[in-house]
């Protein structure tokens, strides 16, 4: 069995299904992001008072930062009903026409990874998003027809974790596209609080926030440690989490005072020992840390970008100055690094 790295945006089935308890229903309990709480909680209240549906939003950001949480959050204060599916399912214009023509007044539909929705099924969202209507053409050859259906307001809530990709025309119709960025230490301390009192896991604040600090930025990774230290904490301690049971909990599980795991280590030490510390091409690197080029990418890359310890160059990836100093190794003399790489 392959083991995930316990910081990846990858999620197994106990996740999924822990995270379902876990996931804050109302604006209050989604903990930070207060200039977005602010602004999604005038759209709606707004939308309310006028008795509309919500205009369309797109939320973008890395994996496990309250997307879908947010979107479910805006159906449950509209007190719409939350129906939700993700661009690989609508396959052909049908599957997105089936779901739209079953949405009633005020539905707010969710399309996960809006960006990978094919361009014929776009092509159906267009009308819906714009003017309401469903425009499509069924049956085949000379007995082809085009029907118009009317639908019912509704609010498509678009999330993707590639804003870059999702298609100019379809961004622009959406009536509000926002940014979730990374969480600061003290939110993140603020999710551990209320995570591990659902959980029923008793904690100290400084367990919290030694949790907070590996967690990359990001919830779900919150979450997920908080669950292993609460393992760990149930067979080896007493069932409660003070710093101390957390940091023992996570030097078990590989994940260091950085919020590095083994395969981000893995990748620095790689760039530095097998590519002279870089420039070394994303497939290559990939292929020597034994994951897919877009693993690296997406769930690795971003943070260790975020910290200061890998560089993207046009040439490939570097290691920083810091990820040596992060790993305990000699950094080259200035000027020397990637040199190796570089002679013809
Ligand atoms: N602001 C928040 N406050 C409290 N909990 C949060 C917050 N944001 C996320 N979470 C927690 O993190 C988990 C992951 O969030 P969610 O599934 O909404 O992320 P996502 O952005 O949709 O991720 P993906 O891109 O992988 O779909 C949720 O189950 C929830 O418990
Ligand atoms: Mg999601």
């Amino acid at each position: 069995m392959r083991e995930e790295g316990l910081l990846t945006s990858v999620r197994t089935e106990e996740e999924i299904a822990a995270e379902v308890g876990l996931r804050p229903r109302v604006l209050d309990e989604f903990i930070g992001q207060e200039a977005l709480k602010e602004r999604l909680s005038i759209l709606i209240e707004a939308a309310s008072a006028r008795n509309e549906s919500v205009d369309h939003l797109l939320f973008s950001g890395p994996p496990g930062l309250g997307k879908t949480s947010l979107a479910a959050i805006v159906a449950n204060e509209m007190g719409a009903t939350f129906r939700s599916t993700s661009g690989p399912a609508l396959e052909r214009p049908g599957d997105l026409a089936a779901v739209i023509t079953n949405l009633e007044q005020g539905d707010v539909l969710f399309i996960d990874e809006v960006h990978r929705l094919p361009r014929q099924v776009e092509e159906v969202l267009y009308p819906a998003m714009e003017d309401g209507q469903l425009d499509i053409v069924v049956g085949k050859g000379p007995a082809a027809r085009s029907i118009k259906i009317d639908l019912p307001p509704f609010t498509l809530v678009g999330a993707t974790t590639r804003v870059g990709r999702v298609a100019p025309p379809l961004r622009d119709r959406f009536g509000y596209v926002a940014r979730i960025d990374y969480y600061g230490a003290e939110d993140l301390a603020a999710i551990v609080v209320r995570s591990a009192a659902l959980l029923g896991t008793p904690i100290t604040p400084d367990g919290c926030e030694a949790i907070a600090r590996r967690s990359r930025g990001t919830p779900r990774i919150a979450n997920r440690l908080l669950r292993r230290v609460r393992d760990y904490a149930s067979v080896r301690a007493d069932g409660s989490v003070d710093a101390e049971t957390a940091d023992a909990a996570l030097e078990v599980f590989e994940v260091d005072e950085a919020g590095l795991d083994k395969v981000d280590r893995a990748i620095l030490v790689a760039i530095i020992e097998k590519f002279g510390g870089g420039p070394v091409g994303l497939s290559t690197l990939a292929i020597a840390v034994g994951e897919d080029t877009e693993t690296v990418e997406d769930a690795y890359e971003p943070f260790l970008i975020l910290e200061g310890m890998l560089q993207r160059t046009p040439r490939g990836r570097i290691a920083t100055q810091r990820a040596y100093l992060h790993l305990g190794i000699e950094p080259p003399p200035p000027g020397a690094q990637g040199q190796l790489m570089q002679r013809p």
